[in-house]
Order: structure tokens, then C-alpha cells, then sequence
């Protein structure tokens, strides 16, 4: 059975990365087909309204085997479909320095981690409004012992971690240790939260997942407040192996371990759930460098090989990595973010040549 996959190419520059990309994907020649669609403006114009398009991104996902989604503005849909409703629960970031990558730290050789970031709770449920409507909430602060004042003009945002939630994304990251640590990985769990100060929510997290991890003896647990992981991130990436933590600290700290590698050109994630799994790059839409084509595809492409890996093509994921390596390593064609000046195409050419 040949897999299928959704190409949405998003807002903005993704597209420039996405379409050439695709483009060798396809080289690639693999049992592999695809459902490609406009970028936001153009669908939004080809189906008459946001609604219909993303109606229509909603119907093909739900028939594919899996989506590689450019970064959106908002004007592409899906997200919420893709994380949400495919409940993807599990959203992989690794951080890893390849020879070539503009690293601003001095020593980026040994940085090859994972941030295991949960992708459906925390303060992202969109459980926000104003401060009044809690007004007959019996909730006391344990800090205080105060009632909360809801009399002040303003807005709540709720946070939100549960039980299971935490149980399985701390699964998924011990499993990952485990399958990393069969590879020559260091067999190490990182939990970071802020658990001194969210005590209930965070510190739920912490407990569930230090329990799960007793059920791993095979892997070294240890544990971090997310303020001192975030400077053990600069200061010793190079630590960790596979990093859990809740939804909020996952999209930040993400960021910073972009940052420790060479930036966000260079930084894939994948999102998983039970029976699905969706891959984006981890940058947004680069609205600064529209129309330009020198946005870096590496974090597509390596995003893209996480896709091929999930569907099984593990040998073609091997090759195209491969071939991302030799052009960092050769040092050109590179794109400006890199320190080169190369165009979006001409490092895609380079891939290719590699292939
Ligand atoms: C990410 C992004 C998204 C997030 C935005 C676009 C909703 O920042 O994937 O890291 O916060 O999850
Ligand atoms: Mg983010």
C-alpha cells in the first residue's frame, strides 16, 4: 500500500521552503503520494472562504497517512485539527549541532538532545476570559490563603494538566531515551517544570513523570525548575538526551535549543499521537523575508525525514539526511541565516546533487 501524504505550504515565505522541499521528496521516488495545497492566500481564494479551506485541509488530513505543514500566520488552517482533533499529544523538537551549523556557542559538538514537548494541555487550551466570570469559584491560593479577588478589571487564563496526559507524554520520552539509548544515545530523562511554584499543576507533572521513569531502571532520571534548565540550555546543551516538559516551557525553551544549534532554519519537530502524526519545522512564517527565497529548508527537510521515518521509508530518511550533512559540511551553498548567500533553491540543488 503506497502512503499518502498533505502538503500544506503555509503563510508567507514557508511556501518558498515547502515547494522545493516537495520537490525532493518526490526525487526520492518512494512508494509516496501526495495531496498538495495552496499556500493560505491562494486557498483562501480558491475555496471562497477560510472556512472552506480549511474545511478541505480537515477532510484530506483525515484521509492521509500523515502532514508536513509549513508554518502559518494564521491564514492557513489545520493546526487545531492536526494537534487537537488527530490529538497529537507528543511534540518531538530535537536540537541537534551538525558540522556547518552556525552555532554562536563555542563548543555546540556534543549538543544532541530532544525536547519531548506536550502538545495538547497546559495553558493552551484556549480556556481564557474575563476575570469576573470566576467570580463564584471557590479557589483559594495556597501561597496566601486569599480567595481569588475577582473584582479587578482583567483576564484568566486557565492551565490545565492532567493525570493521563502527563502519564503518557512521560511514556513516550522514556520510551524515546530507550530507543535513543539502543542507538548510543545517553539513556537520560530530563523532567523540567516550574513544580516549587505551580505545586498542583506542575508539580502533577514532575511526580507522574519521575513515577514513570522508576518503571524505565534502564534510563538516568533526573530533574530541573524550567528557570535552571533554561540556562543549563546555553550553558551545558550538551547534557541532556530527552527533555520532558509541559506545552508552554516545550514552545519556548524549543526555541533556545534552536538557538544553541544555529537558529531556527535548522530546527524540525514531529507531533505524535496514537494514530497520527504531523511534522512542521519549528520557525513561523518569516513574514521579513517574503518573496525573497533565501528562507533556510533545512528545518522542512529534516522535518520531512522525520515524516519518512514514521511512514517506514527509514532508508530514503537516511540518505536525504545524509545529504544535508555533505552540503554543511562542504560549508556552501548555504543560505544568509547560515552566514551564506546562497538561495532557498541553490542549497536544494546542492541536496539533490548529494541524493
Ligand atoms: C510552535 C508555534 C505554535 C505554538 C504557534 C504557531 C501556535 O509557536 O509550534 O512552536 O505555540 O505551538
Ligand atoms: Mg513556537
Amino acid at each position: 500500500m503506497p502512503k499518502h501524504v498533505v502538503i500544506i505550504p503555509g503563510d508567507d515565505a514557508a511556501p518558498e521552503a515547502m515547494a522545493p522541499a516537495v520537490e525532493i521528496l518526490k526525487s526520492l521516488a518512494l512508494d509516496l503520494t501526495f495531496t498538495e495545497f495552496p499556500s493560505g492566500v491562494e486557498g483562501v481564494q480558491q475555496y471562497g472562504s477560510r472556512g472552506a479551506f480549511d474545511a478541505a485541509l480537515r477532510e484530506a488530513i483525515d484521509r492521509s497517512d500523515s502532514t508536513l505543514f509549513g508554518s502559518t500566520n494564521g491564514t492557513t488552517g489545520g493546526l487545531n485539527h492536526l494537534r487537537w482533533g488527530k490529538q497529537t499529544f507528543a511534540n518531538v523538537r530535537p536540537a541537534r549541532w551538525r558540522p556547518g551549523f552556525r552555532s554562536p556557542l563555542k563548543n555546540p559538538e556534543h549538543i544532541d538532545f530532544v525536547i519531548v514537548r506536550e502538545n495538547l494541555e497546559d495553558l493552551y487550551m484556549g480556556l481564557e476570559g474575563d476575570l469576573g466570570l470566576l467570580s463564584s469559584l471557590p479557589v483559594t491560593s495556597w501561597l496566601t490563603r486569599k480567595p481569588l479577588d475577582t473584582t479587578p478589571t482583567g483576564k484568566f487564563a486557565i492551565k490545565v494538566i492532567t493525570e493521563e496526559g502527563s502519564r503518557r507524554i512521560a511514556r513516550f520520552a522514556c520510551e524515546l531515551a530507550r530507543k535513543r539509548k539502543a542507538q548510543g544515545g545517553r539513556g537520560k530523562i530530563t523532567c523540567t517544570s516550574k513544580y516549587n511554584m505551580l505545586r498542583d499543576s506542575d508539580g502533577l507533572f514532575r511526580r507522574v513523570v519521575e513515577e514513570t521513569a522508576k518503571g524505565y531502571p534502564d534510563l538516568h532520571y533526573e530533574q530541573y525548575i524550567v528557570d535552571d534548565f533554561a540556562r543549563r540550555i546555553v550553558a551545558s546543551p550538551g547534557d541532556f538526551d530527552v527533555v520532558v516538559m509541559p506545552n508552554l516551557y516545550g514552545d519556548i525553551l524549543s526555541d533556545a535549543a534552536a538557538g544553541t544549534i544555529g537558529g531556527l532554519g535548522l530546527a524540525p519537530s514531529g507531533c505524535y499521537g496514537e494514530t497520527y502524526a504531523y511534522f512542521e519545522s519549528i520557525h513561523g512564517s518569516a513574514p521579513d523575508i517574503v518573496g525573497r527565497h533565501i528562507i533556510n529548508p533545512t528545518a522542512t527537510l529534516l522535518s520531512a525525514i522525520m515524516m519518512l521515518e514514521y511512514l517506514g521509508f527509514e532508508a530514503a530518511a537516511s540518505r536525504l539526511d545524509q545529504a544535508i550533512v555533505h552540503v554543511y559540511a562542504d560549508g556552501q551553498p548555504l543560505t544568509p541565516d547560515q552566514g551564506g548567500s546562497a538561495s532557498t533553491m541553490d542549497f536544494c540543488a546542492a541536496v539533490r546533487r548529494y541524493l
